[in-house]
């Protein structure tokens, strides 16, 4: 099997709208309107314990790589002491909980896991230590808790549910 490549490159900033104006004025790149990863089911170092996550983000149009700006929340993964190259994210991890045991088996352990109402991972980070500060970003293709900025939902792609910072394509 062909490994993954990176579809985005996460940056943690600590003023989302400054960094959307700075990212954009250097890449030439346009950003999407800004959205929240919202979920009371986030667990890391901060408290293992799943708990309330509410990172606002902004992905660039242009891509893949696209750059994926985070602003600073909570006090663990995404705290203010983790600034600047965040993680590397690869989508359509299909079996997640197996990708978790073979980077267990190989010494990676998990530093940041977003869970379903089933228990089931959405997303899972790398701990930063194992890549030199860098975390790998591992996506199911279950949709995630997005939501617009002012916590009103946003437009999904009916077939795969997946939510979209940028609305419903024009016709
Ligand atoms: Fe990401």
């Amino acid at each position: 099997m062909t490994a993954p490549l990176i579809e985005h490159i996460g940056i943690l900033v600590p003023d989302l709208e400054e960094a959307i104006e700075r990212w954009s004025a250097v890449t030439g790149y346009t950003f999407s309107p800004i959205g929240r990863y919202r979920t009371e089911r986030y667990a890391d170092h901060s408290d293992e314990t799943p708990h309330h996550h509410d990172a606002r983000i902004s992905f660039s149009l242009e891509g893949p790589p696209r750059i994926e700006l985070m602003e600073v929340t909570g006090t663990g993964t995404h705290g203010p002491e983790q600034l600047g190259i965040h993680h590397l994210g690869i989508q359509n991890v299909a079996d997640p909980e197996g990708q978790r045991e073979l980077l267990a088996a190989k010494g990676v352990a998990i530093d940041g896991c977003s869970f379903d109402a089933e228990g089931r991972i959405l997303l899972m980070f790398t701990d930063k230590t194992f890549l030199d500060g860098i975390r790998v970003e591992f996506i199911s293709p279950l949709p995630g808790p997005l939501v617009a900025d002012d916590g009103s939902p946003l437009w999904r792609d009916p077939v795969t549910g997946k939510a979209s910072l940028w609305g419903a394509p024009a016709q």
